[in-house]
């Protein structure tokens, strides 16, 4: 049999979803995109996989804040058990794992998925279960091409093009070594992965070093220190990235699986609205019948929620989706943007390439628009004039718009009123 783990990490982490995540009555893997929260889309790809059964989701928030979400699952998905595992602090991605092997070695699994909660894709989960029998596999990796220039920033993988054999595995190098990366999502033989984790344990026990990371992004860095859990025991954070990876690279047993199809992470508040448009062009492939119906005003795809008002003359897409209870008035234009739950655009107004926060208002005749992304950049920022300037406009909570007020390319807070036009900004 098969298992799964989704990793959602903690609360600490959600600095880059800001302004969205500084008013949390959700959390970054419950933000919903396509009319779903993040992490409901990876739960979603592994219930396609008839021999899941059971699906831990792992990570150190509080244990209410996907109590709901659970509950939703297990009524939608009866013949799945899901249940979550939370660390008592930051285990890292490996640590996790090992803490909780009890739980995923029971009923002796063969072999288990990982997935990162934070990572838009197609979950070809199917596809790496045949390339793991077809390989006889210890682990496969699920791999994407990225342009040169994006590749430093995520884990590296050098592979055997004929065979697809990993040979060499670095997370986040200083210098370019390949344009195949990680994309957060493994399958692990139960039977080698444990006793990797371990050895890595081991190792580093036997000789301390420091514990904090190289990355090129100090932004989301914290340095973990090393703390004494109650046994008086040394635990320290054991990532999967750093520490296993690279180890299963020589182990000769390790292959990818490179994805064609679509594959984004989402970090960043910003990019929620390319995570969005990539699960909803999904969703139109597969003629959900969730989505809105086109029309003369309705250019799909586009989620409207049962509870939410659009009036007949708005006009509505591509990528749009619009939450619970919210207001669309009159001549309103929106495209390849999210409107939150209870927000209101007033008539005429129109919203480009932007995130309406939670209960925002938005004027008559106002503009709140960002900047179109490339499709191939995997990143939510441009440069304009020199300087880097946010590309989606994000209104965090309840913020308010005054009628024909133009906001371009901002982020602005929580809870603020704009009542000029403000270009190139975070308002706070
Ligand atoms: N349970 C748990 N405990 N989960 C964690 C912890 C932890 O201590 N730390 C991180 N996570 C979760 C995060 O929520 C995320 O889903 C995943 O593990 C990886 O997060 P990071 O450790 O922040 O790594 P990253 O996102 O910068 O990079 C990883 O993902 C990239 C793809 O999106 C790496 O695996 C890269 O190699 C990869 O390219
Ligand atoms: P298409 O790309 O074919 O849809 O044509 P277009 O780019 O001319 O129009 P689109 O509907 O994509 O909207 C782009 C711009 O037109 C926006 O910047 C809006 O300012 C403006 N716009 C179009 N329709 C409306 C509308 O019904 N109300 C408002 N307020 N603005 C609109």
């Amino acid at each position: 049999t098969t298992k799964a783990v989704i990793l959602v990490g903690g609360p600490s982490r959600g600095t880059r979803f800001r302004p969205l995540s500084l008013d949390l009555p959700k959390q970054q893997p419950l933000f919903e995109v396509a009319g779903h929260p993040i992490i409901e889309h990876c739960f979603a790809a592994v219930t396609r996989v008839p021999e899941i059964r059971e699906v831990f989701i792992v990570g150190y928030y509080d244990e209410s804040v996907f109590r709901d979400f659970i509950k939703d699952c297990s009524r939608s998905y009866p013949q799945i058990s899901i249940r979550y595992l939370r660390e008592y602090q930051a285990l890292g991605t490996a640590g996790g794992l090992y803490h909780f092997r009890d739980a995923i070695l029971k009923g002796k699994p063969d072999r288990f998925f990982v997935l990162n909660a934070d990572v838009c894709c197609s979950f070809p989960l199917e596809q790496m279960l045949r390339l793991f029998e077809e390989k006889d596999a210890e682990a496969i990796i699920l791999g994407t091409r990225v342009p040169n220039d994006s590749a430093t920033n995520f884990g590296c993988i050098v592979s055997d093009a004929h065979s697809k054999r990993v040979l060499h595995y670095v997370e986040k190098p200083e210098s370019h070594i390949s344009n195949l990366i990680n994309c957060g999502v493994y399958l692990f033989a139960t039977d080698t992965i444990f006793p990797s984790i371990k050895s890595a344990m081991k190792r580093r026990a036997d000789r301390p070093r420091l514990v904090s990371y190289p990355s090129s992004d100090a932004l989301d860095r914290t340095y973990l220190p090393q703390e004494d859990d109650e046994d008086g025991e040394k635990t320290e954070v054991i990532r999967l990235e750093q520490d296993i990876l690279s180890d299963l690279a020589d182990s000769r047993q390790f292959f990818v699986l490179e994805t064609k199809d679509f594959w984004r992470q989402i970090k960043t508040a910003g990019s929620a609205v390319p995570a969005n448009a990539l699960y909803l062009m999904k969703a139109f492939q597969q003629q959900s019948e969730e989505l809105a119906k086109p029309s003369a005003t309705i250019l799909p795809p586009v989620f409207i929620h049962p509870t939410a008002h659009v009036d007949p003359t708005a006009k509505l897409g591509p990528n749009v989706s619009i939450g619970p209870r919210a207001t669309i008035g009159a001549g309103v234009r929106i495209k390849e943007a999210i409107v939150l739950e209870d927000a209101e655009i007033r008539h005429d107004a129109c919203i480009l390439y932007a995130i309406i926060g939670w209960s925002s208002r938005v004027g008559a005749w106002a503009r709140v628009e960002g900047t179109p992304t490339p499709v191939r950049e995997h990143s939510t920022s441009v440069v304009k004039n020199g300087v880097k300037v946010q590309s989606i406009t994000i209104l965090g909570k309840e913020c308010t718009v005054a009628d024909e007020v133009r906001v371009q390319n901002c982020v602005c807070l929580p809870y603020k009123e704009l009542k000029r036009d403000v270009t190139n900004e975070v308002i706070m």
